[in-house]
């Protein structure tokens, strides 16, 4: 089975205390965008979970480990998988690279392996395998809570286009928090402001609503991440900004043909760049 495995960008991603289990508990709106790792996951009958993803954390022979253990209580045949990866989306990148992939193949192997698992049992197998999984089950625009176990669709807005571009530097998410400093107080005002700009299309209030608590730490720890947002400023982005731990940088753009053009002057600055478009719709019809 064939699943697409999209990239995704967070538009807020606010960073509040760090809980008891170690993790911070955070608020961020993560939207899916077009760019995508294609999965290709065939179920065996052999009890075999292979991947030949490149990440040395491979998450998707992770998520096919945890669905099987939740899947053989339910099932009386032998849970295999093969799974490869084609990989277009940057590791390291906060584009959720290694999440999507997980989310992907929980999905495809929920099919294959006639699980017949609801979507809130998905995501709670999905919450074992990384923070971004659950958010990227959804396959739609969510607004994630708690350390990213708690997801809720978001609702729909207009599309909008985007540059992203990779300065080509691994951003650990772990350092990245263990080097930021949480916000003291809760603002709601930063959710309600960027639902309100989405809703009214202006890319240009969207782009201003965007709001990153990661980015000052991943920026003091990778220095080419703000040299990353001065180059798409000087490709006359107004509002640049990071997703997820970086190190990927994005843009909002007026449209496709721009952003484009955008991409292509950061090609030729030596950064990696994509055209984009945000995406909703579900992962699990696709
Ligand atoms: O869950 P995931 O593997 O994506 O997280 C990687 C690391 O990032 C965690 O081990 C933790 O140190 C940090 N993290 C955090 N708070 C979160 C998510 C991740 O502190 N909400």
């Amino acid at each position: 089975m064939l699943v697409e495995a999209r990239a995704k960008i967070n538009l807020t991603l606010e960073v509040f205390g760090k809980r008891v289990d170690g993790y911070h508990a955070l608020r961020s709106l993560l939207v899916p965008v077009s760019l995508a790792d294609a999965i290709d996951v065939v179920a065996t009958d052999d009890a075999a979970i292979s991947s030949d993803s490149p990440y040395p954390d491979d998450l998707c022979v992770k998520a096919a480990l945890r669905l099987a253990q939740c899947g053989a209580a339910a099932s009386r045949t032998v849970l295999g998988a093969r799974i490869h990866v084609e990989k277009r989306i940057p590791a390291g990148g906060g584009l959720g690279g290694g999440s999507a992939d997980a989310a992907a193949v929980l999905v495809a192997l929920n099919e294959l392996w006639k699980l017949h698992l609801d979507r809130a049992s998905l995501c709670k197998v999905a919450a074992d395998v990384g923070s971004d999984v659950p958010a990227l089950v959804a396959g739609d625009a969510v607004l994630m809570e708690g350390r990213g176990e708690k997801v809720a669709k978001f609702g729909s807005f207009p599309g909008f286009s985007l540059v992203l571009a990779s300065p080509g530097v691994f951003s650990s998410t772990r350092d990245v928090y263990a080097n930021c400093r949480p916000r003291m107080t809760d603002d709601p005002s930063i959710v309600y402001n960027m639902r309100s700009a989405l809703l009214s299309g202006d890319f240009e209030r969207v782009a201003a609503a965007t709001v990153n608590d990661l980015a000052a730490s991943a920026c003091a720890l990778h220095p080419e991440i703000s040299l990353a947002m001065e180059a798409l400023r000087s490709c006359g982005v107004s509002h640049p900004a990071m997703t997820g731990s970086g190190s990927t940088v994005f843009g909002l753009v007026p449209d496709e043909a721009k952003g484009r053009e955008v991409a292509a002057h950061m090609e030729a600055k030596g950064y990696r760049a994509w055209s984009v478009r945000t995406l909703s719709g579900d992962v699990m019809a696709a």
